[in-house]
């Protein structure tokens, strides 16, 4: 085999060795996910023909109609997690609650939030959906199920992140706060393979992605920035380019590659933002803060907030350093 091939699986066991007490749950967690990965990404490939495609009647917690296949994601990703020995307790954007082990499995010390399928909007059109998540050490004591407290721990205390985006092909990114590595999953062998060795983000981006439809809700202040990033100005670079899919993974794995900003502001719409805090601005906070970015809720990093409630929302300001500071300044009144 060549060299050069390296497989998730080999990655995360080279990584653990930075952890001399590692037991090789961890491996084992990512591994399950990377399987609950393989089946989403047949699934979503093989939608349109196998009538999995269409609303369902249910409406998730968060008052959005599910599609079928989220639904399917998410049973994929609490089967492939709760049996293993290696997670306490999870929560899913599709399931009001914390998810608890079934009794007949054993616990073990890891925390896992997920959105099991980000975008879904998207999916009758064909566009690039994702799943992403989120992982923590449990701070309940051990031996017990897990508990709401184990869930809301501020982002800082990620011990890994990764999302997983279904486009023109499958590719998986994580950090475990070494840096950000992508695979790419190839069909043949079902195996992810390193494509993307330590991402970086550029510091400054040519991108910037918002609903700008919410234009007349927003705040002055948000208008004014998004009303300079489309000026003309040679010197700085202006404008930049609109470049809006509407699947968050999606959005922030083209910005993270090319450099660039996503926004997803308060409102009068939505008075606290639209996305998740636990398994959406977290894990992609860490991400992007890893490859070098920056991940704001406008004053605030985003990993550094504690929150209150499971699938509590916040507004999100991420991507390319400075532009992520020139946002936060018209936010702060430093620019007007
Ligand atoms: P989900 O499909 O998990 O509910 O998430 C949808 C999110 C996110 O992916 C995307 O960036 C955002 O909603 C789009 O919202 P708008 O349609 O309001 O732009
Ligand atoms: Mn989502
Ligand atoms: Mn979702």
């Amino acid at each position: 085999m060549s060299a050069k091939i390296i497989t998730l699986t080999r990655h995360i066991i080279e990584e653990q060795r930075r952890f001399p007490e590692a037991t090789g749950k961890f491996t084992d967690l990512m591994n399950d996910i990377a399987f609950a990965a393989k089946l989403i990404s047949y699934h979503t490939n093989k939608a349109g023909l196998m009538g999995i495609l269409g609303e369902t009647e249910a409406i998730n917690v968060q008052g959005e109609i599910v599609k079928k296949l989220d639904i399917f994601a998410n049973e994929t990703m609490v089967k492939a997690l709760d049996h293993g020995g290696h997670t306490c307790v999870m929560v899913s954007e599709e399931s009001d609650g914390i998810i608890p082990i079934p009794e007949e499995y054993p616990l073990g010390k890891y925390v896992v939030l997920f959105d099991p399928l980000d975008g879904s909007s998207n999916i009758d059109a064909n566009v690039s959906v994702g799943t992403i998540f989120s992982i923590y050490n449990r701070i309940s004591p051990e031996g017990r199920p897990g508990t709401v407290e184990d869930c809301l721990q501020p982002g800082h205390k990620q011990v890994c992140a990764g999302y997983v985006i279904y486009g023109s092909s499958t590719m998986l990114v994580y950090t475990t706060g070494n840096g950000v590595h992508g695979f790419t999953l190839d069909p043949s062998y079902g195996e992810f393979i390193l494509s993307h060795p330590n991402i970086r983000i550029p510091k400054k981006g040519k991108i910037y992605s918002v609903n700008e439809s919410n234009y007349d809700y927003w705040d002055d202040s948000i208008k004014k920035y998004i009303h300079y990033v489309k000026q003309i100005d040679e010197a700085t670079d202006r404008p930049l380019n609109s470049r809006y899919i509407g699947s968050m993974v999606a959005d922030i794995h083209r910005n993270l590659l090319y450099g660039g900003i996503f926004l997803y502001p308060a409102s009068k719409k939505a008075p606290h933002g639209k996305l998740r805090l636990g398994y959406e601005a977290n894990p992609m906070a860490f991400i992007v803060e890893q490859a070098g970015g920056r991940a704001i809720d406008g004053k605030q990093r985003i990993l550094n907030i504690k929150g209150n409630k499971l699938h509590q929302r916040v507004p999100l300001f991420i991507g390319s350093e400075q532009d992520v500071r020139m946002v936060q300044e018209y936010i702060s009144g430093k620019r007007a």
